[in-house]
């Protein structure tokens, strides 16, 4: 007897894949998956599905189709400050509005397939009284700090009003209509005790400070122990999360308020808190607990045992509140376990611009279901495909476009309608036996299991992307086998030829029913209908003897249709239409300043410079300290950008520097000269740079 080695190797090293798959998910007994609560004040938008939604999803259905115990648990965010302006604006109150969006929200990630175990919310009584026993027993153990301070209050109002809520002159740059916590205009953090004039934005009345005590998580406590488990324990996170907590944690943790001044969320519950709530994302993240409790009995078994893996989906804004202050708050309490992973993703910006809510830049789920009905599939394809997994990506309609008709038109969808037309013309519409294997038959059906067992090391390593496109793989290489033995032309000649080829054929299409299933879910469903499958496990693809022979196929279903040009030229023209009307409504651009003479100008020196070296300055949330190279010389600017950007990603940038500013000292730092930042209607920073290299030193005029 000869043996065929090639095929031996590939024959044993899927087997150890296979066992190295089925020991690492055995190791825990029970999974919980949480995806962000998102904030109640707006729909849902393609940046959130892509974002943490899809992929957790996909992840989940994953854990599902191995059997693995799992809850998947998330709901609405329904507390903060944002939710009480709009309740404000729109003369009503906060709970109508976040009633509003619940329903919104929860009926998208319905219609888009996110199967939630709970969805939740935590305006409920429920929630209400986990997150505030949560609070006493931090409480009682001592772990909070108490500190009276100064801060502003509204007499008029009643209220003290939070950083957002007060406007003044900035004592930086003197420009007006700066924040109580940052001045848009020359971008320098504040506290609201350094405006000069303030006034509250609710009554325009003059504020009066006024002592109130807080509650505080002294998080420098706990920063011996999130260096090790994070920092020496965890280093296979992905690099923009586990980069993120290195600079944090590297820039020194302070004490985090953990209560607000604030008529809306939950009270904080100690004698002597009147008027007092939980800071929003204290309670928040304790929403996971309420939204498990919520769905079943047992939930101690998810969150209090070492047996479950706890993993949550995020975006890369929630990374400090997911990796540093929940699980400090976690391990403060003593009874929980920890996350073993947190996937980030970076963000997903449209058609070159970031989204914005505020300025109606989005795409909106409910929305493009009116106009891309049934096709839930097509978005989850081309986000998945396109997903923002190492850095931030661009979601145009055009690669929709693309991605649709050359993707899942042309290579998924066409091979299983030929396979299934074909079988339908030549042999009856029954799966036909098979009797000899030809080298590009065995070679096609390895593709099988090969498809299968990458995506299945993909999804387990959270690259979605990459287990998409081993998925589609299988379509390729499917149809490149149909191309290639042409049974169209043997019919004539060699039926049973045609048989082989079409029982292969069918084989593959019916493997991926089941393994495009986490990613698309109607269009495996679909597959497996034409064949009569019931639900399928994981684990039953990779059989290249899936189907029977004699089994009857259902008529050819069009899983894709193609998408054409008029409607892809409509949704552009949509975004920037609503887009215009979002700018004509609030115009945001503050009064132009007196004039000055071209003296002014000249005396200021701007140059452009290249960031040489960035780290975050210790104990402040938003300064970082920037080593930059003017072409004059190579000197220290301290800058308010730290809560905008990480030091790896401003390194090497060129930027625009004020060089003949007279220095100043910003927390013992000599910071000599400025950056010039702009800043748009959300708030966000971008480098003022030019658009293509020049050297250092060269002159702005
Ligand atoms: N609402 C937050 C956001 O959209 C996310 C909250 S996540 C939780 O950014 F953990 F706090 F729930
Ligand atoms: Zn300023």
């Amino acid at each position: 007897m000869r043996y065929d080695f090639k095929n031996l190797y590939i024959c044993e090293y899927n087997i150890l894949l296979v066992i190295k798959q089925i020991s690492e998910m055995k190791e825990f007994k029970r999974h919980l998956v949480t995806a962000a609560l998102p904030y109640a004040n707006g729909p849902v938008h393609i940046g959130h599905l892509a974002g943490v939604y899809i992929p957790a999803d996909i992840y989940v259905r994953y854990l599902r189709m191995n059997g693995e115990d799992v809850l998947f648990v998330c709901g609405s965010d329904e507390h903060g400050v944002p939710i009480t302006i709009k309740a404000k604006k729109e003369g009503c109150t906060p709970q109508d509005i976040v009633n509003r969006y619940h329903e919104i929200i929860k009926q998208s990630f319905a219609d888009f397939g996110i199967e939630f175990s709970n969805y939740s919310r935590t305006s409920l009584p429920l929630h209400h009284k986990v997150s505030s026993d949560f609070f006493k027993t931090l409480y009682q153990k001592g772990e909070f700090v108490e500190q009276e301070s100064e801060q502003y209050f509204d007499a008029k109002a009643n209220q003290f009003l939070a950083d957002r809520y007060i406007t003044g002159t900035c004592p930086k740059c003197g420009s007006d209509g700066a924040y109580g916590d940052q001045c848009e205009k020359c971008g320098s953090s504040l506290s609201p005790l350094e405006l000069i004039n303030p006034v509250s934005s609710i009554t325009g009345e003059k504020p009066v400070l006024k002592k109130t005590k807080h509650w505080y998580l002294p998080l420098d406590k706990h920063e011996q122990f999130l260096k090790e488990w994070i920092l020496d324990g965890h280093t296979e996170w992905k690099s923009n999360v586990y980069g993120q907590c290195k600079s944090w944690i590297d820039g020194g943790l302070q004490p985090r308020a953990v209560s607000r001044d604030l008529d809306w969320g939950v009270p904080v519950p100690v004698d002597g808190a009147e008027g007092k709530v939980l800071y929003v994302w204290f309670d928040a993240p304790i929403g996971y607990i309420t939204s498990t409790q919520e769905c079943t009995d047992n939930w101690e078994q998810y969150w209090k045992s070492k047996d479950c893996k706890l993993v949550h989906f995020i975006g890369k804004d929630n990374i400090v509140f997911h990796c540093i202050v929940f699980p400090a708050m976690l391990k403060a309490h003593g009874d929980y376990i920890l996350p073993e992973n947190v996937p980030a993703n970076e963000f997903l910006n449209l058609e070159n611009d970031k989204i914005s809510t505020s300025r109606n830049w989005a795409v909106w789920l409910h929305e493009y279901l009116v106009d891309f009905k049934d096709q839930q599939d097509t978005l989850r394809y081309v986000l998945t495909a396109n997903a923002p997994e190492t850095k931030d990506n661009d979601f145009t309609w055009k690669d929709f476009q693309a991605r649709n008709n050359n993707e899942l038109v042309a290579i998924l969808g066409n091979f299983v309608n030929r396979v299934v037309v074909l079988t339908h013309k030549y042999c009856n519409g029954v799966v036909p036996s098979k009797q000899n294997d030809l080298p590009i038959d065995i070679a096609v059906l390895e593709e099988i299991s090969v498809a299968q067992q990458l995506a299945s090391q993909h999804i387990e390593s959270y690259k979605f992307r990459e287990a998409l496109k081993d998925v589609m793989q299988l379509a390729r290489a499917g149809n490149k086998y149909l191309t290639e033995t042409e049974p169209w032309k043997l019919i004539k000649t060699d039926e049973q030829r045609v048989a082989d080829i079409l029982h292969n054929c069918l084989q593959i299409t019916a493997n991926l029913g089941i393994i495009i299933e986490p990613f698309l879910p109607n269009t495996a469903q679909a597959i497996q209908a034409m064949f009569g499958m019931s639900k399928c496990t994981w684990q039953q693809a990779g059989n290249k003897q899936i189907l029977a022979s004699g089994i009857t196929v259902g008529e050819p279903a069009l899983l894709f249709r193609k998408i054409e040009d008029a409607e892809i030229d409509l949704q552009v023209e949509k975004l920037h239409k609503t887009k215009q009307i979002m700018n004509i409504q609030q115009i945001q651009a503050t009064p132009q300043k007196p004039l000055i003479q071209y003296d002014d100008f000249a005396a200021m020196d701007i140059r452009v410079g290249t960031v040489k070296a960035a780290e975050r300055v210790p104990k402040t949330d938003k300064l970082m300290k920037l080593t930059i190279d003017t072409g004059i010389d190579v000197r220290t600017v301290v800058s308010g950008i730290a809560h905008c950007f990480s030091p790896e990603e401003v390194v090497g940038k060129q930027v625009s520097i004020l060089v003949n500013l007279q220095p100043r000292m910003l927390k013992n730092i000599e910071s000599q000269g400025m950056i010039l930042m702009a800043q748009n209607a959300d708030g966000k920073l971008e480098f003022v740079s030019p658009i293509s290299t020049v050297e250092n030193g060269s002159t702005i005029c």
